[in-house]
């Protein structure tokens, strides 16, 4: 059975995106490690089965990042996807699941990797600005980039307009990253990325490209 796992701190509409997506999988299960987090809800709308690991009930990063991957283990997951996941995961964890361990970040990356990405931005008067999925690795906020979205910055941007217009692309971009996965298009070698079949899509600037 190919199951998803999403995991999510907050508002969920990465996840939501990915669970609109009619993904090629027969199992999605998302776990927060924030009881309050509002995509919990969303998460139980649409029928995904949800769960609670609240790393506040744990010692250290190690103690809840074991009991995090004990969850995960359940569902026996092809992938798991970081959605708005705030917390910074150990090695060994990160180890545990190289190479199907997915995550959304709102820069193009490898610029403003961390927290703060569009004000960041701003204050550096870049043009371009955009999001990427990458796999993760031991390095925060790096890894084999599997697909970036760019969009251009306006003259009369604000953190929240560019927030905005970012997040969109990043719910078109993340579902595609986890459908090629799923679909076993995605050829992983050392640093790089290679999509099987992909095309180039006009409507903003993707790499590699979308489908039509
Ligand atoms: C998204 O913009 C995501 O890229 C970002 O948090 C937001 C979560 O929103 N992730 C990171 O900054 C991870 N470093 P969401 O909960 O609505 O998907």
């Amino acid at each position: 059975m190919k199951s998803l796992v999403i995991l999510i701190s907050g508002r969920g509409s990465n996840m939501q995106a990915l669970l609109e997506a009619g993904l090629p999988v027969e199992h999605i299960a998302v776990i927060s490690n924030n009881p309050d987090a509002s995509g919990l809800e969303i998460a139980r709308r649409y029928g995904a089965e949800t769960s609670i690991v609240d790393h506040r009930a744990f010692p250290d990063r190690q103690a809840f990042d074991r009991a995090l991957a004990e969850k995960i283990d359940t569902h026996q997951p092809k992938l798991i996807a970081l959605a708005g996941f705030m917390r910074i995961l150990s090695d060994r964890f990160v180890q545990h699941y190289q190479g199907r361990l997915m995550n959304i970040h709102p820069s193009l990356l490898p610029a403003f990797p961390g927290l703060d990405t569009h004000a960041r931005a701003l204050q550096e008067g870049i043009k371009i600005h955009g999001c990427t999925v990458h796999f993760v690795t031991l390095q925060l906020d790096h890894g084999p980039i599997v697909i970036q979205a760019a969009i251009p910055v306006l003259p009369e941007d604000t953190e929240k307009t560019l927030a905005a217009r970012v997040l969109q692309q990043e719910h078109r971009i993340y579902p595609q990253a986890v459908r090629w996965f799923m679909e076993d298009r995605i050829r992983l070698d050392a640093n790089q990325v290679e999509i099987v079949d992909s095309c180039v899509n006009e409507i903003a600037l993707y790499s590699p490209g979308l489908p039509e």
